[in-house]
């Protein structure tokens, strides 16, 4: 049972024990994932990098089990199999990344000729060869990140655990390291942690949910939208005349708000009857003369659903 996923955990609970007061980060929560790239997506403070310290053996489990691909988390063997990047990763500023991936790879006791050959095919894959002479400190965020996820994989490890790996870096940064995880994902399980939806949803086709320490839902991506999202009134349309089209609307039956979206430029309308909004649109399209271009109702992000999950509490 626990062989089959990546990552399996029973009631897997941890209590933060100080003096004053306990904190229950993580209760009881049953992780089941499976060979792909699985989100691990909560607020802050949610329990998430909690969880994953658990996973890697960093802290201790208050109760019950977890099993990386059915080796006990924490022991040697569950460790090796794993690419880990924490959340705050730390760098010996003065290395380059070459030195950092070099003395990455010794550690992990790789055999000297082996690691030069793999720290060079890494530099190489994460488009770091020109920069190689350069101390990390010198180093953009998202160049630091690229050199965090390349000294993941100098052990080839099969599964990689990522903690947000995308946080406190710029909207450069974060395109590119969301780039590489989907890259690396043709080749290897993920478990990626974020709060921030957007992110997973584009990494992920499965997402566990985690709040206040409990998981509040696991399911596809695609799943969590069709049941969760509520069926909208909202309605894009572009045409090659969209000024006219919207005064039109405006003046339309069953039509409660229209507007011009400043992001895409197309109209945006609110209609709580779809099939009497398209006769509208065709009516117009004949009497006028327009090019339709689009229309259509926009997929429900995750994010609606989340807020609805965050309201709703538990279930
Ligand atoms: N070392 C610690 N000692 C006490 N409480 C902690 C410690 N680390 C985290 N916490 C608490 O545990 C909860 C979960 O934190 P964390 O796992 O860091 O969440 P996340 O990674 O989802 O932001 C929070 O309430 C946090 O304040
Ligand atoms: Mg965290």
């Amino acid at each position: 049972m626990k062989g089959n996923y990546e990552i399996w955990t029973k009631n897997l609970t941890k209590v933060y024990d100080k003096r004053s007061k306990q904190t229950r980060a993580v209760d009881c929560i049953n992780l089941r994932v499976e060979p792909g790239v699985h989100g691990f997506l909560g607020p802050n403070g949610a329990g998430k990098t909690t969880t994953i310290n658990m996973l890697m053996g960093a802290i201790s489990i208050t109760s019950g089990e977890a099993y990386v691909r059915g080796l006990k988390a924490g022991s040697i063997r569950a460790r090796r199999m794993i690419g880990f990047l924490p959340q705050d990763p730390i760098f010996y500023g003065n290395m380059t990344a070459h030195e950092y991936l070099l003395y990455t790879a010794r550690l992990f006791g790789l055999k000297k000729r082996d690691a030069i050959n793999k720290t060079e095919e890494l530099l190489e894959y994460f488009k770091l060869s020109e920069e190689k002479k350069k101390p990390i400190s010198k180093f953009s965020g998202g160049m630091k990140q690229k050199v965090g996820l390349a000294s993941t994989l100098i052990h080839d490890p099969k599964l990689l655990i990522l903690d947000e790996p995308t946080t406190n870096l710029d909207p450069i940064g974060r395109k590119k390291i969301i780039e590489y995880v989907k890259k690396l994902a043709q080749d290897i399980s993920i478990f990626v942690s974020s709060h921030i939806l957007s992110e997973i949803e584009q990494m992920c086709e499965n997402v566990t949910i985690i709040n206040d320490g409990k998981i509040v839902l696991i399911n596809t991506i695609q799943n969590i939208k069709n049941t969760y999202s509520s069926s909208s009134d909202l309605f894009i349309i572009d045409t090659n005349g969209n000024q006219m089209v919207l005064r039109e609307l405006e003046q339309a039956e069953g039509v409660l708000r229209a507007w011009i979206s400043e992001e895409d430029t197309k109209i945006h309308v609110v209609h709580n009857q779809g099939e009497k909004l398209q006769e509208i649109i065709s009516n117009l399209i004949a009497r006028e003369k327009i090019v339709l271009k689009s229309f259509y109702q926009p997929e429900a992000s995750l994010q609606e659903v989340f807020i609805n999950l965050m309201k709703n509490g538990d279930g």
